[in-house]
């Protein structure tokens, strides 16, 4: 009895997060976030806040500037919306699930006038439906989210933002759970404002809003002489600091949480951009015919499949949380779904330093979690689905 109990506490230790964020955190970054905080006007703090910010323009790929601001992913989103619209701008809002839904309420409370264009959770938009919309009106803006966390699928960013740039639009996406996973190129997709956050696919812990001012969005800035009514993201203002953090002050960065994006920008550009994108995608693969083999359906098709979070149709007879809660005591954490998929599918996230040891486990886990619930199927067939994929990493 005693045996189990300590068995018990130690692995309610040695969770694996497999939720769609904030993603697990590779030990060299919670060492780095553990140095002792120096003052964010320091010339020696500078010089970090710069190297995080030119290290940033090679992750979104872009010759505009970039910004880490402490926040989250909601308030890049917020920041990105508000600084490009004035009251009265028409808006293009592409919705297809919860986190590009919420561009909509942004675009109203900053006085924009949002315009809808929405398709079934679980569904992806086109560039061809973006294209009739952008037809028929002129907008100040076009949002959406290129991962769409809530259904994991993703949109094809690059050719919405072709469309998006003939138009002449201003073009603000959210790539919280893309950019660090997916391909993002911001400068050549047409990105105006791009809105992440550190807690996905970069690896690091929340607490950052990252964001990317393309070159166009930045002249804008520059010349704009409206204020806009967000005073902590005014963009304006954020540009003097990013330029010289020594002089220039707006407010406190999250000196520590400094230290750690450092370190994960070190390692994903070390890695490599296109070697991280391939690890994503194979372990991305590797889960999907995993749980097909285990005769599960996915939500999002094929070619709509995110990368770096999948979700997943409960099977007849299987209930969201007790199954979550076997899951959850095999160490590996996983999430349920949102609004009209709340307790029909649960998400897997696999994003930031996931590895094939990781998504061996999550799978292994979900097998013995369903055999428990009387799901029917050959012990070990998913795992030995993924094994046949994760030899090509
Ligand atoms: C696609 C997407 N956008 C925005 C957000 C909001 O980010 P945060 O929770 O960091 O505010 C999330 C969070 O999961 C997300 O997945």
């Amino acid at each position: 009895m005693k045996v189990i109990l300590v068995l018990g506490k130690f692995l309610s230790e040695r969770k694996i997060m497999m939720v769609p964020g904030p993603s697990n955190i590779d030990p060299a970054i919670l060492r780095a976030m553990s140095h002792p905080s120096e003052s964010h006007m320091s010339a020696s703090f500078a010089e970090k806040y710069k190297r995080v910010l030119e290290s940033l323009k090679k992750v979104f790929i872009t010759k505009g500037e970039t910004f880490a601001i402490a926040g989250s992913g909601t308030l890049a989103q917020e920041i990105g919306i508000a600084n490009v619209i004035r009251p009265g701008d028409r808006v293009l809002n592409l919705v297809h699930g919860l986190f590009s839904g919420r561009f909509v309420d942004m675009t109203k409370r900053h006085r924009g006038l949002p315009k809808t264009l929405e398709v079934p959770w679980g569904e992806a938009i086109t560039a061809g439906d973006v294209e009739r919309e952008l037809q028929k009106n002129d907008y100040r803006a076009v949002t959406c989210s290129h991962v769409e966390t809530s259904t994991a699928v993703a949109i094809p960013l690059q050719e919405i933002g072709e469309v998006v740039k003939e138009s002449g639009a201003f073009f603000v996406v959210d790539t919280v759970c893309s950019l660090g996973g997916l391909e993002v190129k911001n400068d050549e997709w047409g990105i105006d404002v791009n809105c992440t956050c550190s807690q996905k696919c970069m690896g690091v812990p929340p607490g950052l809003a990252l964001l990317a001012a393309g070159v166009r969005m930045v002249r804008y800035l520059e010349e704009r002489k409206e204020t806009v009514d967000l005073f902590y993201g005014d963009l304006r203002e954020w540009l003097r600091v990013v330029r010289d953090p020594w002089k220039n002050y707006y407010a406190t960065q999250p000196v520590n949480l400094i230290y750690a994006i450092d370190r994960g920008l070190r390692q994903i550009l070390d890695e490599g951009l296109e070697n991280r994108i391939k690890r994503h995608r194979l372990i991305a693969q590797s889960f999907r015919v995993a749980m097909e083999a285990l005769g599960l359906k996915l939500v999002a098709e094929p070619r709509y499949a995110a990368d770096t979070v999948t979700g997943v149709y409960y099977p007849d007879g299987v209930e969201d949380l007790p199954l979550r809660n076997e899951v959850a005591r095999y160490g590996v954490i996983i999430s349920r779904g949102f609004g009209p998929f709340r307790g029909k599918i649960f998400r897997v996230g696999h994003m930031g330093s996931v590895s094939a040891n990781d998504i061996m486990v999550t799978i292994s886990a979900i097998e013995r979690a369903l055999k428990k619930f009387g799901h029917r199927f050959r012990y070990g067939i998913g795992c030995g689905a993924a094994q046949e994929v994760l030899s090509k990493l």
